[in-house]
């Protein structure tokens, strides 16, 4: 349709049907609807008469269901506008593949890429047209059980994959029903909510929003994301949903963002609860005037916002931007034309769980797994006879992580059947040991999970959380191995020093106790679908871990936050971190540093960094700056680095991080294979917000940097002329 037809249709509309376009609700509350509704449900389901009018759902089942409810809207709808059909893909439909927040590990965008194209095929064959992703929130307090949905705590991460999700899911034609729509959330701050508890309010300077916060969510929106998710939280005393500034004022004008905005479930109604509108009816108003176009999943806009318009409070223009930016993406995607976009049974069919698309999720968990110690156990033997497989998740199916999809645990590789398919005549033995609850106290199967793993020439010890413990409302105060988890590890370890650990968790866990006394510890996060297969080939060597922390793991929940990225203070403390040091900024009682940091990884190769050279001494704010780090393999197995290139700007008008992100490549080596890896630095790359908030870079000297947070290995200095 041309704007102009799209003008036309808009002003055809009623304002109800004009009011209809920017509410959604469930699949569920809308099929129910066709039913007879009495009770207290009935008051709160939208009407008969306004599901024929209303402009989206999300959360259906499949391509049948999207059909079905395509054609029952459209026969209904006098206008005869198709539904939107918006689902959170967030690591995969029906093939799952690793957490966002593993994701983040692999340090690899085309990977994330790879992934992507796998879940936009899957959803649009299921008949998605938006998908409510990427989510690009910085995390820095692994409390918030909602970090696993992010690639990172470091926002260069999430914009590179959160851009690159966004251009392989939309394409270059969205009318293509093999794209889908790209949904940027939580806008903004959401991962800094306080105290790490999920929704709690947010206060931020508006230099470290723009500098740490805002970036993912612009590089996405530059990346041509269709639709943008304000967040749960109150940011400086506004929640995102109402927040003018953020959404007026940055959001669409200073980053020019011309697409929907649907609010987070409920948000708009939440207004009430946080206490700055009075009732739904003044909810409303707030979220329009905030340019919230669709409401999820509340009544405010059903109830309240036709009323508002007719008596003037809210602008009739107002509403009709609104709805035209809705109309607008539905015409982009081919909707008028083509109502079910890619929505095809047999294609559902034939892609999910394809083994293409096994083969790319059992890549990803490799990719993604992070080798946190290995005392040279790891990889093991391939001639053990005898392998005890113990702990509470040895047979866990539940290895997918919050977001995916219900009953996804059924397509599930189980470890068992990973190891039984890589060594089909190895003996296996497995106890579970103890469970992995909170206030889990059973010790009962301790003694006989000894026995096994004394028996055994290998063992897999298997700890982490259980998989509803993080995820959205998933807050914890403490990060320990909840459960008898550690008296379980401690019986073992000393059973068998054999002993690997693997984890499996959705946010970085204290296990500084299990650091100091496990031969070898595999981070496996939550990863998906291939789980089974990914860790066995990775604990015989047929894949080599080449992940490296998105996200620091710490000594204590106390050290929150711990960016790595932090400020230096008047009082820095000198190295070395393992002991306090008075009147510094310390703790008496343990290092500053955390256990695990931002970027760390071993492998079962190793990687010697030679050299790293400068092509020049100063540049101008035209010039750029080569910086070339040799790497090379010095051990015996080929393997993958991800280099990472760091900034210092010892001096400037403002305090600066010890040590930021500025890029990073990952590279493939042979045993004794060297490649010398070029970054490009140009002056963007040195900006920062000044006092006054304006972004700019200043003259002087700064020091670029190759290894990993907290540990760089090679440093060379430059000035910005
Ligand atoms: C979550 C969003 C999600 C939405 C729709 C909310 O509860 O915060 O991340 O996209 O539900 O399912």
């Amino acid at each position: 349709m041309t704007e102009q037809a799209l003008k036309a249709l808009l002003d055809s509309m009623t304002i109800q049907e004009k009011v209809g376009q920017l509410i959604q609700c469930n699949a569920g509350q809308f099929i129910r609807n066709q039913l007879e509704i009495t009770g207290p449900d009935g008051e709160t389901l939208p009407t008969e008469e306004v599901c024929r009018i209303m402009g989206s759902v999300l959360t259906f089942e499949d391509a049948e269901q999207a059909i079905a409810l395509q054609e029952m809207h459209l026969a209904a709808d006098p206008k005869k506008i198709p539904l939107l059909l918006m689902l959170d893909v967030i690591h995969g439909l029906r093939t799952t593949y690793p957490i966002p927040l593993a994701m983040g590990c692999s340090f690899d965008d085309d990977l994330m890429a790879e992934c992507a194209d796998m879940a936009r095929k899957e959803s649009s064959a299921c008949g998605v047209h938006v998908t409510f992703n990427p989510m690009v929130d910085t995390a820095r307090d692994a409390r918030w059980g909602r970090i696993l949905e992010t690639n990172s705590e470091e926002p260069l991460i999430n914009s590179r994959m959160g851009a690159a999700f966004v251009r392989t899911a939309q394409g270059n034609d969205l009318s293509d029903p093999g794209n889908i729509a790209c949904c940027v959330k939580h806008y903004a701050a959401y991962g800094a909510g306080e105290a790490g508890r999920d929704y709690n309010t947010v206060d931020l300077s508006e230099r470290s929003l723009r500098q740490d916060y805002l970036p993912a969510y612009k590089a996405c929106v530059d990346a041509g994301a269709r639709l943008v998710m304000p967040s749960f939280n109150a940011l400086n005393g506004i929640p995102s949903v109402a927040n003018k500034w953020l959404m007026n004022r940055i959001l669409r004008e200073e980053w020019g963002f011309s697409g929907v905005v649907v609010s987070d479930y409920n948000a708009v109604g939440e207004l009430v609860a946080h206490g700055i509108a009075a009732d739904h009816k003044d909810a409303a108003r707030l979220a329009m005037e905030a340019g919230c176009d669709i409401d999820m999943v509340d009544n405010s806009y059903y109830l309240y916002l036709a009323d508002l318009v007719r008596e003037g409070t809210v602008p009739a223009e107002m509403l009709d931007e609104a709805v035209m930016r809705v109309l607008r993406l539905k015409n982009e995607l081919g909707l008028f034309e083509n109502p079910f976009h890619g929505a095809d049974r047999v294609a559902e069919k034939r892609l999910y769980l394809c083994p293409e698309h096994r083969e790319t999720a059992r890549r990803a968990a490799e990719e993604t797994a992070v080798l946190l110690k290995n005392e040279g156990i790891l990889p093991f033997r391939e001639d053990v006879k005898h392998i005890a497989l113990i702990g509470p998740f040895a047979e866990e199916k539940h290895l997918n992580g919050f977001w995916s999809r219900p009953g996804a645990e059924r397509d599930t590789v189980t470890i068992p059947e990973g190891i039984r398919a890589l060594l089909p005549d190895t003996e296996l033995t497995v106890e579970r040991g103890c469970g992995a609850a909170i206030g889990d106290t059973d010790t009962g199967g301790i003694a006989r999970a000894a026995e096994a793993a004394a028996g055994a020439d290998a063992v897999i010890l298997v700890l982490g959380e259980p998989e509803n413990y993080s995820g959205e409302g998933r807050s914890r105060a403490e990060l320990n191995l909840p459960g008898p988890q550690m008296q379980l590890a401690r019986a073992v370890l000393a059973a068998n020093r054999n002993t690997a650990v693997v984890l499996f968790n959705g946010r970085p866990l204290v296990i500084t106790e299990l650091a100091e006394t496990a031969p070898a510890i595999l981070e496996m996060w939550y990863p998906g679908t291939e789980a089974g297969n990914a860790l066995a080939r990775l604990l015989w060597g047929r894949a080599n871990p080449c992940g490296k922390l998105s996200a620091g793991m710490p000594r204590s929940t106390g050290q929150y936050p711990m960016p790595y990225n932090r400020m230096n203070t008047g009082r820095p403390k000198p190295p070395p971190d393992c002991k306090p040091a008075p009147f510094t900024s310390c703790y008496l009682d343990m290092p500053n540093l955390p256990l695990y940091s931002f970027g760390y990884g071993l492998s079962y190769t190793t990687f010697s960094y030679e050299k790293l050279e400068i092509d020049r001494n100063e540049i101008t704010k035209d010039e750029k700056l080569h910086v070339a780090v040799t790497v090379r393999n010095t051990g015996t197995r080929a393997g993958k680095e991800t280099v990472q290139l760091y900034l210092r700007d010892p001096v400037a008008s403002v305090v600066r991080p010890v040590q930021q992100l500025i890029d990073y490549k990952k590279v493939a080596l042979e045993p004794g294979e060297k490649k010398e890896i070029v970054f490009t630095v140009s002056e963007q790359q040195l900006r920062f917000f000044n006092a006054e908030g304006k972004e700019i870079s200043e003259a002087g000297e700064f020091l670029v940097s190759a290894g990993y947070a907290d540990h760089l290995l090679l440093t060379e200095k430059f000035r910005l002329a």
